[in-house]
């Protein structure tokens, strides 16, 4: 919680003037029962009807000035907890992206989400209702006490006992309702968990037909979440009503025995009225910060789970002191690397070697599962490996930043991933200033310059979330684009090629070989024709290289590499 406090200390002036507000409201709503008792007992009983219409009209002085107190102590607080949000947000958002992949594994997707989101309301609101409610109870209750006292010490008493049977009934209703609260918020965890999977995998579900099923999962959260609720809500449907009798009983209790005290002339008539009304505003007070109260640990939980991503030191950190690169001409080289996931038990690439000169092309070719991707991910730094260096023009990728690294890099995923907005808005994402003609020159290379002229508004054209509205090879080539359209010395194709045909495969290869000049090109493949002209092949076979070299030499000296040619290559292609 106190690690949240830094967050409102930019606001403590706001803070500051919403307290001084919140006092001068209580005062002047505490005054007002003052003066009712003023008008019965010196106005009403004596027939003065001046006096009845002065002290009238400094009680309504003083209502419309409690009123403005009330709007800008509001306003004030509004300002201050939405401002703590907005700033939770950003610092959430801005942690989150210098998340490592396991870090983000290591938190949850959906967890992520409901912590920027549903977890921020929760402190939001509940700083809004300390501030409104909970703060103003002390100040009312230590002011109505002084003022019921001097009013009459008995009918303080009274005031005195019912907030202290208050406090016990409202002790028992805390303990009961404490870890429901708890319960709530992991609930809504699960909720967009399952939310999430149901929406992303709507198209394999009725595939499947498991429509019935993902309900049946998707309605037991909901259940589990309303239950919960339930049970909060039957709880505080059997406190209310105790604690509006509690209030009766107080009404009750100031009217007995007051009447009795005014028979033995130690009270007057419109004293009784002001206590009772100080009675209220005092009990409502109370119930109003006791109910907040129960908030507290529910926004308490969310603070920790905020602070938990705040204070989540990234996995990867860039080196306190950066090397410069010098451009060399081997671009890219791997030197006994060794790479095992978290939590797996056998690497999945061992003492692998190899190095991409500048200009040349080396495909990655081997079985499905082998650990091209995870080769491919390892350049710009996702994750970090355990043995050996990787190193661009010479400099281990370490001593880089991680924002100078991913500069060098041209990045297309193995599952093309666009961003709504235009097709040119996706192609400038990795250098925003590019120019029209730098666009189509990309998707010249790409071969998306044909299939984007066909569409009615061309470069315009909307691409929606994810890219649904492209074919998968579509998109495939508009991720290829949007990377040439950055100038980077190393481009990593992750089986990029896979969805085209093959002569567009083969439009493509010649295109990027004729256009791309200096940097090194890494093709991750399934498909040996893809990569017969490459400079130079590796063979990855069980987390080991098993081959490394041009197609002839493979054929003659790599068996697993032959294999994988003749299965797919006809006699005459292979000769
Ligand atoms: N994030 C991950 N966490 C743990 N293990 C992983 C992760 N990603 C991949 N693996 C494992 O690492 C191995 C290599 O995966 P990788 O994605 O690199 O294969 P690939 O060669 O690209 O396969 P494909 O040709 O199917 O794309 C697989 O056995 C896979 O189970
Ligand atoms: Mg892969």
């Amino acid at each position: 919680m106190t690690r949240l406090f830094k967050f409102i200390i930019p606001y403590r002036k706001t803070l500051i003037l919403v307290v001084m507000l919140l006092f001068l409201q209580t005062l002047g709503t505490l005054y007002i029962p003052t003066l009712t008792a003023d008008i019965v007992n010196n106005g009403i009983v004596y027939g003065d009807i001046p006096y009845i219409i002065r002290t009238g009209g400094i009680m309504l002085l003083f209502a419309v000035l409690t009123g403005i107190f009330a709007i800008l102590g509001t306003w004030f607080s509004a300002i201050l907890s939405s401002g703590t949000g907005r700033d939770i947000r950003n610092a959430l958002f801005r942690k989150a992206q210098r998340f490592s992949i396991n870090d983000f594994n290591s938190i949850g997707t959906a967890s992520m989400i409901t912590r920027n989101t549903s977890d921020v309301n929760q402190i939001q609101q509940a700083l809004i209702m300390v501030l409104q409610m909970m703060l103003p109870a002390p100040i009312m209750a230590i002011a109505g006490l002084i003022l019921a006292f001097s009013k009459n010490a008995f009918m303080g008493g009274i005031i005195v006992v019912t907030m202290v049977i208050f406090m016990i009934l409202a002790v028992i209703i805390e303990r009961k309702t404490m870890p429901l609260f708890g319960l709530l918020q992991t609930g809504m965890d699960k909720i967009n968990r399952f939310m999430r999977e149901y929406i992303t995998g709507v198209r394999v579900i009725r595939a499947f037909n498991r429509t019935d099923f993902e309900r049946r999962r998707v309605n037991t959260s909901f259940e589990a979440y309303a239950q919960t609720a339930i049970r909060i809500n039957k709880i505080f449907a059997v406190a209310m009503p105790l604690v509006l009798m509690l209030l009766n009983l107080c009404t009750l209790a100031i009217i007995w025995f007051g009447g009795i005290q005014i028979g033995q002339g130690a009270m007057e008539i419109g004293d009784i009225m002001a206590v009772i009304e100080y009675a209220m505003l005092i009990l409502f007070y109370l119930v109003m910060a006791v109910m907040v109260f129960t908030m507290i640990p529910r926004a308490e939980a969310c603070a920790k789970r905020i602070s938990e991503v705040l204070e989540l030191d990234p996995e990867i950190a860039d080196a306190p002191a950066e090397l410069t690169a010098e451009l060399s001409e081997e671009k890219l080289a791997f030197h006994h690397v060794t790479f095992c996931y978290q939590g797996a038990e056998e690497p999945v690439l061992s003492d692998l070697n190899f190095s991409c000169r500048a200009g040349e092309t080396t495909a990655i070719i081997g079985g499905t599962g082998s650990g091209k991707s995870t080769i491919a991910s390892l350049i710009p730094r996702f994750y970090d490996i355990q043995a050996g260096t990787i190193t661009i023009d010479g400099v281990d990728i370490k001593t880089l930043s991680q924002k100078t690294l991913r500069d060098k890099i041209g990045f297309v995923p193995q599952k093309a991933f666009l961003f709504s907005g235009t097709i040119a808005d996706n192609l400038r994402y990795g250098k925003e200033d590019a120019t029209m003609d730098e666009l189509r020159r990309a998707a010249r290379i790409a071969q998306a310059d044909a299939f984007i002229g066909d569409l009615k508004y061309g470069y315009e054209t909307r691409v929606a979330q994810g890219g649904n509205n492209f074919s998968g090879g579509q998109k495939q080539r508009l991720a290829i684009a949007r990377a040439l359209v950055k100038k980077a010395d190393v481009y990593i194709f992750d089986d990029s090629f896979s969805a085209l045909d093959f002569k567009t495969d083969a439009n493509l290869r010649a295109a990027l070989k004729a256009e791309v000049h200096g940097a090194a090109i890494i093709v991750v493949a399934q498909r040996v024709s893809s990569i017969v002209d490459a400079d130079q092949i590796i063979v990855l076979d069980n987390s080991v290289i098993a081959g490394k070299g041009t197609h002839r030499e493979l054929l003659e000296n790599c068996p697993v590499y032959r294999e994988i040619a003749e299965s797919q290559l006809s006699k005459e292609e292979l000769a």
